[in-house]
This record gives structure tokens, sequence and C-alpha cells, in this order.
């Protein structure tokens, strides 16, 4: 592909910095937008920033900046974005903000430059769908909402059939599955995925909304309480604390390497057949919370049970595991990295870390708010 001008927001964050380093790799001139989020980078500019690209250290809301950081641009990854999904039920004003206003200012400069801007990738998310697709023996393919209140009062886990009440089996999730985003966080990442397609489409401006599943992998914010399980546990185990497991375990999600998210990223820079479409970026294979936990202390050697504390997070779902057909067949995607192998790269990095474990503090927070039961 020919070299390009390339802004990434939230370029220093965990998945901006490794599109950073990958296109650059590639030969393509790169610019980042960082407000530098103290959560995530509690001691400033990381060491990964890609000193090949160029940094601004800005807001996304800041217009002045936003119209600096795009002169010159031909293509946006837009990564910035605040991402705790627990937080976002309390820190309302600050999701809505950094996530919707941003997006909104961002885009408002998108569509007025000339020459168009060429290609718009925006990190869209698997939250939005709320629960997974399910199949039910009698009723078929069924999409059911949040289990409700009365049923995770008796500890009763799994899904069943909103029509006849038979246990369900997951099933692949499509794009085209109703969303039912269930936290503020989610909310926003629909909003950003609908301005930016929506807008994108309106003013022919080739746009692209990539939904994560749970990515994990090196340079995720570890002594971050609010980021993914993977990053939790392993900052729980380095500091000898048992992993707290919500419910019993054995929901599941779809772990996606970082590396699969970057070469969809990639792919979807360099193809026009995804173009004002959704694409799920997972591998489509369920792992179990118990399965990952047990990746993860094997890998680090520490013999600490998990601690099932049966209680459960609000808005938590029981399983999604993406249906990539969409990625495959548009984007040539295919996922490289399988959590065997993905999770002792992590390890390897994370032994070199010391997070700090404020999972604690921050399960605390949540209990005292009734957003865990
Ligand atoms: C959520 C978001 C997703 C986001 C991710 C990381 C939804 C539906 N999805 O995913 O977009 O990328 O957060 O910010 O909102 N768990 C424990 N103990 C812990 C932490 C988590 O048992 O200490 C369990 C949770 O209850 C859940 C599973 O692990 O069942 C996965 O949790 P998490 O990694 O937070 O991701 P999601 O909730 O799937």
């Amino acid at each position: 592909m020919e070299k390009t001008n390339i802004l990434v927001t939230g370029g220093a964050g965990f998945i901006g910095s490794h599109l950073v380093d990958a296109l650059v790799e590639r030969g393509h001139r790169v610019r980042i937008l960082d407000s530098l989020v103290s959560q995530v980078h509690e001691n400033g500019i990381p060491e990964h920033l890609n000193p090949r690209a160029e940094f601004i250290q800005g807001d996304v809301c800041d217009r002045a900046v936003v119209e600096r950081a795009l002169d010159g641009v031909e293509a946006i990854f837009h990564e910035a974005a605040e991402v705790g999904v627990g937080q976002s039920m309390y820190e309302v004003d600050r999701y809505v903000r950094a996530n919707d206003l941003g997006t909104a200012v961002l885009l408002e400069s998108v569509i007025k430059r000339q020459p168009k801007i060429k290609k718009l990738i925006v990190a869209s998310s698997m939250s939005i769908y709320g629960e997974g697709a399910y199949r039910c023996a009698s009723c078929g393919t069924v999409n059911p909402q949040l289990r409700d209140d009365a049923q995770l009062r008796e500890r009763r886990w799994e899904m069943e059939c909103p029509t006849c009440k038979a246990p369900l089996s997951p099933s692949g999730t499509t794009e085209d599955k109703p969303l039912f985003p269930t936290s503020v966080y989610a909310i926003t990442k629909q909003d950003q995925e609908q301005f930016c397609l929506v807008l994108g489409r309106a003013y022919g401006i080739p746009t692209v909304a990539l939904r994560y599943f749970n990515v994990y992998g090196t340079r995720q914010a570890l002594s971050n309480p609010y980021t993914g399980v993977c990053a939790i546990f392993s900052s729980r185990l380095l500091n000898d604390q048992r992993p707290l497991i919500f419910e019993d375990g054995e929901q599941t999600r779809d772990f996606v390497h970082v590396s699969d998210i970057i070469q969809a990223n990639l792919l979807a820079l360099e193809t026009d057949r995804a173009n004002y479409l959704p694409v799920n970026v997972g591998t489509g294979v369920a792992t179990s919370i118990r399965e990952v936990t047990a990746l993860l202390s094997e890998g680090l050697g520490k013999k600490l049970e998990p601690e099932i504390v049966g209680k459960y997070r609000e808005g938590d779902i029981r399983h999604c595991v993406a249906d990539i057909s969409r990625a495959r067949n548009l984007l040539g995607y295919e996922p490289r990295v399988k959590l065997e192998a993905g999770i002792p790269e992590l390890l390897t990095w994370v032994r070199e870390q010391s997070p700090k474990d404020d999972v604690a503090r921050a399960t605390a927070e949540l209990e005292t708010r009734q957003l865990v039961r």
C-alpha cells in the first residue's frame, strides 16, 4: 500500500500503541493524539511510545488540538476512549464527554476537511451487543436481554429462553444481532460507532467500525483495575493474591490477542470491501473465565486457587463469542494467536512489570454502589 499520513487517536494506549508500531513498520507517517489519561499512564509518557511517530499530547475534545492533529492527515484510526465499564456507571459525565463529545469534535473536523479523509476506522466493542446470540432447542436462534435480578439472586447463572424457559446454548454472534448495550461505556461505544458510520456514509468518507471482542496482550494497563480480566488477574497473581471470580467462572468470552486486532485494522485500511460496515474482530472461540484463570496461574507458576465469590456484576453478560465470517470474507482476516500461545507471551511481559493491585478498592467501590452484589 502507498505510504499514507495517518492519525492514531489514543496512540499511546494499549491497542493504539501496537497499531502505531505496525503502521510505522510499514513505512506510513504516523501522528499520535493522546491525552495520557493518568488512570492508564501513571508515569506519564509510556516507554513503548514509538519515537518514529509524531506525538501530540492533547484531548480529543479540544477542537484546536484536533485541527492541528489532522493537518495533512489522510487516514484516521480513532482508538481514544475511556474504557472502564464499571466506572462508567458512576463517572457518567467523564465517559460521555471523552467518548461521545470527543468523537463529535473529531468528526466535525473530519467532515469539512479537504481533500477528503480517505479512511476512518473506529474502535467499537462487543459490549454493544449485551448478551451474545444463543440457540434454543425448540425456539431456534434467540437474542435474550440480560438475566433479570430475581434469577441472579437465586444464583442461577445460565441463560434461559425468554419464550419457553429452556436452557440456551451460546452461538456465534453476528453483526446483525440487535444491540443491547448494558453500561454507559457500551452506550458510548455504540454512539462512537454510529456517529462514524452515519457521517462517513453521508460525506463519502470510507468508514469501518471494528467491534473488538475481549482483547488481551502486552501493554494492557495492569494497575488499572477497570481493564479486562486477563490484566486484572495477572496483576492479582503477581501480587500473590487469589483472583476473584464473579458468578461461577463458567461464563465465557472470546479472547483475542492484540496482534489479531492490529491485523484487522491494517486489512480495513487496505481494502474497501468493509467500508461503511461494522465488523466483529474476535477468534470465534469461547473460553471460560476459569480456563483463563488456570492458564494465567499456571503460566506464572502460582499455586493460588481462584476465589469464586459467587457475586455478580451489574450489566455483566453470560456468554458472547464472535461470528467472524464477515471479517474473514470482507477483510481476509484470520486470527493467528491462540490463547495457549498468547497468554505465555503476555506473561513474559507481565513478569517484568510491577503492577500494584488495586482490584480490592475498585470492587469495594462497585459494591458500595450495589454494582456488585
Ligand atoms: C467488558 C466490556 C468490553 C471491554 C471489557 C474490558 C461489556 C459487555 N463488555 O467486557 O467491551 O472490552 O469489559 O474493559 O461490557 N471477572 C471476574 N473477576 C474480575 C473481573 C472480571 O470474574 O475481577 C469476570 C466478569 O464477571 C466477566 C468476565 O470476567 O464475566 C470478563 O470480564 P471483563 O474482562 O471485565 O470483560 P467483559 O465484562 O466481558
